[in-house]
């Protein structure tokens, strides 16, 4: 009891390991948290998580060790050290159990842990994002935020993208909604000033930059370079809406390929999320299990679904005509040239298709400057695709390759093209029709584990307001 370093004769294991262990096993030692506590006639069951995995062991001290007081005493959320035997248990529902020789709390849990209950609403547990992932919903979210991290990973490189880390601090708004979060060092009770203005020129990097809000014109750079990349990074946005799918600082995969249109990007997209899909069906059992069973009923079919599925393109005219003919009474018009509301994206999703669908062809005025120019002059090669209940997960498009035209896009659309000369360089030399897509990594897991809420699939999240963990 007196160390808590381990006796080189013993296996150290897992909670994961012990229980998928193929037979009984003397001297173990695990060591990880205390999730309940059960004393018995002369006997104290321990439920011990380490995050391993979903289930907690159960370790059996029995009287007879003489700090058994002790350890009947140990609250919930302690840290132990535990040495024994990994025996077959006669408990129900439960393989292997172990019977504990050497116990040490190596850090007791006062009283008041707050996670004592079974279960806590998602929006008490946020308040306690330092304690969250001990609990069974958040350790599940996480291990498969994980997975499906290395998924995406596993995806590309299977298929000879390359990895790039483009820049967290830029001076290019991409997206040009205004929403970036500026970075400076200059003092902002004395900053330099020209003509009443900020003197952005005397600030840290020379120009006036803030937290990237997407990588692709810098993953487009790679893409005419190395055919076939892609970026997963953190994204950050400004944006002051506190909706149950927004956060201010998300991570979004964004790959770009270099020789393909539209249609070879929504093909990509669609590969991209069975592969992600099959993953999670393959390798997250148990998670996925309880979240079938607690949070989205019919979620494990709903995957399968997908990942045989094939996903509707639906031109955004169309979709117009749709929404229009519905008879839905939606609080935001619908009308061509206005962009979908949240609402009519989940009514298409939802009601008309339901399952994934891209709407492709937006009207140019609505989407970026970036974005390729139909022959019909008034569309764009855009897509989004949209999923049930979560809405729109990716948003991509071909890209305008043709040097003039975007520049007249550009102008016509306000974006100043001097800061963006490098952007427009690599249609003078070398231009080739290209496209990518970024998918928004929280809204996918939003879709895989059934939570409702941006903020509960993301470790720490951000939003207007909170940003204490
Ligand atoms: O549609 P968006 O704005 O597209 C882009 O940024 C392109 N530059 C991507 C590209 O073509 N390479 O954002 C892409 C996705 C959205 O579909 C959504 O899933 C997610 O990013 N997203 C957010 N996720 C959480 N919180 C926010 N505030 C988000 N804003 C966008
Ligand atoms: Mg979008």
């Amino acid at each position: 009891m007196e160390k808590d370093h381990l006796e080189s004769t013993r296996q150290r294991l897992s909670v994961k390991q012990a229980l998928a262990a193929a037979g009984e096993i003397t001297n173990v030692a695990l060591r990880g948290w205390v999730r309940t506590v059960r004393t018995g006639k002369g006997v104290t069951f321990l439920a011990l998580n380490d995050g391993t995995c979903m289930a907690s062991i159960q370790v059996v001290i029995d009287s007879g060790h003489p700090d058994f007081q002790a350890i009947s005493a140990t609250g919930t959320g302690a840290g132990v050290v535990v040495e024994g035997d990994l025996v077959a248990s006669p408990a129900e529902g439960q393989r292997w159990e172990v019977k504990a020789t050497q116990m040490k709390i190596v850090g007791d849990a006062d009283h008041d842990y707050p996670l004592q209950k079974k279960r806590h609403s998602f929006e008490f547990l946020r308040t306690i994002a330092h304690l969250r992932p001990r609990s069974n919903t958040f350790g599940a979210v996480f291990r498969m935020r994980n997975a499906l991290s290395f998924a995406v990973h596993k995806f590309f490189q299977e298929r000879d993208f390359m990895y790039v880390q483009t820049p967290i601090i830029t001076a290019n708004d991409c997206e040009g909604a205004g929403e970036m979060f500026r970075v400076t060092t200059l003092d902002p009770r004395t900053p330099p000033l020209e003509n009443g203005q900020v003197a952005w020129k005397d600030d840290f990097f020379g120009q006036k930059t803030g937290l990237t809000v997407s990588g692709q014109l810098q993953a487009e750079l790679f893409a005419t370079a190395f055919s076939k990349v892609y970026t997963f990074g953190p994204t950050f946005r400004a944006e002051n809406s506190n909706t149950s799918r927004h956060v201010a600082e998300f991570w979004m995969i964004e790959p770009e390929i270099a020789f393909a249109d539209l249609s070879d990007d929504c093909r990509l997209a669609e590969d991209f999320l069975r592969y992600l899909v099959t993953h999670t069906l393959d390798n997250c059992g148990e998670d996925l299990a309880f979240f079938n069973d607690r949070i989205e009923k019919g979620l494990i079919d709903k995957l399968e679904k997908i990942a045989r599925a094939e996903f509707h393109i639906l031109p955004y005219t169309e979709a117009i005509s749709i929404l229009q003919k519905s008879g839905e009474n939606f609080s935001f018009p619908v009308e061509w040239g206005l962009d979908l509301q949240s609402e009519h994206e989940r009514y298409l999703t939802e009601k008309v298709f339901d399952g994934p669908v891209f709407v492709v062809d937006y009207p140019a005025k609505i989407k970026a400057f970036y974005m390729r120019l139909n022959d019909d002059e008034k569309t764009v090669a855009a897509m989004d695709l949209l999923v049930p209940r979560v809405g729109e997960i990716i948003g991509g498009s071909q890209r305008e390759e043709r040097h003039d035209i975007l520049k007249m896009r550009m102008d016509a659309m306000g974006v100043p093209s001097e800061p963006l000369s490098w952007y427009l360089d690599i249609r003078r030399w070398g231009s080739c029709p290209h496209a990518g897509f970024g998918l928004g990594f929280e809204r996918f897991l939003m879709y895989v584990t059934g939570m409702e809420n941006i903020r509960d699939v993301i470790p720490f999240p951000r939003t207007p307001g909170n940003a204490q963990f």
